[in-house]
């Protein structure tokens, strides 16, 4: 790792601390002439680091500039980092990372960016990804490496990660309009696409794409006409009070974890985030649609619903939205 990279994972991890110029070129054996250098190049790539008189370099909380070594200041295992590819503006995170899965990159990829200009959503929709307010992330994941014995357990799972960093790090409680769309103060504040990359010869899914994206302080008048009703974010106020690294690092935790849930806990978790149960709601599948009460889900996370002539039908995929009162 270059000196800069080195400096700024020190400086992320001892944010809003000051370290000396004197402790940092000791502790890699180079001069402090070069130390300064590195931080000059830093401030230019956008980095509030303030200087201290007799004191040395401090990390200000204003920054929120999304970096590999950031998020690696908050990993619970340095490894987690091995395979994060930061973009400042991509197409799409889940486009990038199934290319990248063909070209056979590792189980733990994570591909994320600031922005995206065709960011994917489920059903060929768009998300809108705009810069500097958003967390996009994919992960690639090889469907034998994940603990699940229905690889696509891994949606709940991820929506199940989502809520509970939220959780951990921001202190609110998001909830899970199935399938996996998280929901604060009934707006959607994040969307997750599920995308196979399968065996051609034998039809088997080799690697699954994971793709999460969060609005983290987009201001709920700057949301496209389509979606300004519906979608909100954590920090609608555009003043985030915590930082996308800290947030990635949380979700690349949970979902990258060897000791991830089996499918009765994971769903055990996941229904008590549901908040649809029992409630009105519309089942949309393609072009149709009908009114139901969602009653339960069942041990594989598929949904179990009432239709209005009283029949139970057992809904795997497709979408509901709820029906207003
Ligand atoms: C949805 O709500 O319909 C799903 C939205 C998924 C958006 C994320 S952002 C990161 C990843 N890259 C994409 O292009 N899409 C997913």
């Amino acid at each position: 790792m270059n000196n800069k990279k080195v400096i700024l994972e020190l400086l992320e991890k001892n944010r809003e601390k000051t370290i000396s110029g004197e402790y940092i070129a000791n502790m890699l054996c180079i001069s402090r002439n070069i130390v300064w250098r590195a931080i000059k190049d830093l401030r230019k790539e956008g980095y509030s680091i303030e200087a201290r008189t007799n004191k040395g370099y401090c990390l200000t909380g204003t920054n929120d500039i999304i970096s590999a070594e950031g998020i690696k200041a908050y990993l619970s295992a340095p490894e987690l980092a091995e395979h994060i590819k930061v973009f400042s503006e991509i197409d799409s995170t889940n486009r990038e990372a199934k290319a990248q899965a063909v070209e056979k990159a590792p189980h733990g990829t994570v591909i994320i960016a600031d922005h995206q200009t065709q960011g994917k959503g489920r059903f060929s929709r768009s998300f809108y990804s705009p810069p500097g307010t958003g967390l996009y992330i994919s992960f690639i994941l090889y469907s034998n490496r994940l603990g699940f014995t229905n690889p696509t357990s891994i949606t709940a799972y991820a929506g199940l990660c989502v809520c509970e960093a939220i959780e951990k790090i921001c202190g609110f409680e998001p909830k899970i309009k199935w399938v996996n769309d998280v929901y604060l103060n009934e707006r959607k504040i994040c969307g997750i696409l599920t995308e196979a990359v399968t065996d051609f010869e034998s039809g088997n899914i080799q690697e699954i794409i994971l793709g999460i994206g969060i609005n983290v302080s987009t201001k709920t008048e700057d949301f496209p006409e389509d979606v300004k009703t519906r979608a909100g974010s954590l920090y609608p106020d555009g003043k985030p009070l915590i930082t996308r690294n800290h947030l990635a690092a949380e979700i690349i935790d949970c979902i990258l974890n060897p000791n991830m849930p089996t499918e009765p806990e994971l769903f055990t978790r996941y229904k008590s985030r549901l908040f649809m149960l029992g409630k009105d709601i519309t089942v949309i599948q393609g072009d149709s649609t009908y009114a139901a009460t969602a009653i339960d889900i069942d041990e594989s996370g598929a949904l179990i619903v009432k239709n209005q002539t009283g029949e139970i039908k057992t809904l795997t995929s497709g979408e509901i939205s709820i029906t207003p009162m």
